[in-house]
């Protein structure tokens, strides 16, 4: 059975917002793994822009799941991941005016780069899997480069606005996570998913676990909202 790991990076973008100490994904950590998530993932982007250098160091010391590492191939964010050494790196690609990740990291143009991260991470300690679009080729390269394991890019397929479409981009998915599995990579997918589009992998048995943020924060934030206005109210009365 698949496994989830959950990113919580938009609890620290709320912190952001006001500059203080709260909402701590820290905390919020320790609650997706009490609900039985099989993983924490964040992203320590070259802006900082949500989630910290003490975010980071503090989930390596209270995670009890994995904690994976989301970053761009720089020489920064090796060293910073061989010093706190999270159970996984994820590679992306990482621009910094975009919104969240916006494909796949392409390999082919970026080998050296690619493949010196890798290794230096290997050597580091650390597993390293590549956030790929749902391509063959990429999938190949990424095994020729030794990389451990694929996150295979569900994005166009969540986003997809019409029945075709969605059906051609989730074949590429399933025959790339079929490819990566036949080359013994590991297979994780994620970007986009949510309560309606994660429907369509049941059965999809090589794949070994879903990274998801958005969709899993909105709804606590929905689900949470009613319970957190009654407390206030009890308090003020
Ligand atoms: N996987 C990768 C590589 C990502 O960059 C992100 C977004 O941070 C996710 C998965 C999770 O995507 P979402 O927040 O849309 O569930």
């Amino acid at each position: 059975m698949p496994g989830l790991a959950i990113n919580v990076d938009h609890v620290a973008t709320l912190r952001e917002a006001r500059k203080i100490n709260i909402p701590d994904p820290v905390t919020a950590a320790a609650i997706v793994e009490l609900a039985g998530a099989d993983g924490v993932v964040v992203h320590l982007r070259e802006d900082r822009r949500h989630i910290r250098d003490r975010d980071v160091r503090l989930l390596r010391e209270t995670i009890k799941t994995k904690l994976i590492l989301e970053m761009a191939a720089t020489s920064e964010m090796i060293a910073i991941a061989i010093e706190i050494k999270p159970d996984l790196v994820t590679l992306v690609p990482e621009k910094r005016e975009e919104l969240t990740t916006e494909g796949g990291l392409d390999i082919h143009h970026h080998k050296d780069l690619v493949s010196d991260a890798v290794q230096a991470l290997q050597k580091g300690g650390i597993p390293v899997s590549i956030f790929v679009d749902p391509d063959p080729d990429q999938i190949k390269l990424a095994h020729r480069i030794d990389a451990n394991c694929v996150e295979i890019h569900t994005g166009t397929f969540c986003e997809a606005d019409t029945p075709e479409k969605r059906s051609e981009a989730f074949e590429r998915i399933v025959d790339s996570a079929k490819l990566a599995y036949k080359l013994k990579l590991g297979v994780n997918a994620g970007h986009g998913l949510g309560y309606q589009t994660i429907k369509a992998f049941k059965g999809l048995s090589e794949i070994d676990e879903f990274s998801i943020g958005h969709s899993i924060i909105a709804r606590a934030v929905l689900v949470g909202l009613d319970r957190a206005v009654r407390e206030m109210i009890a308090l003020i009365k």
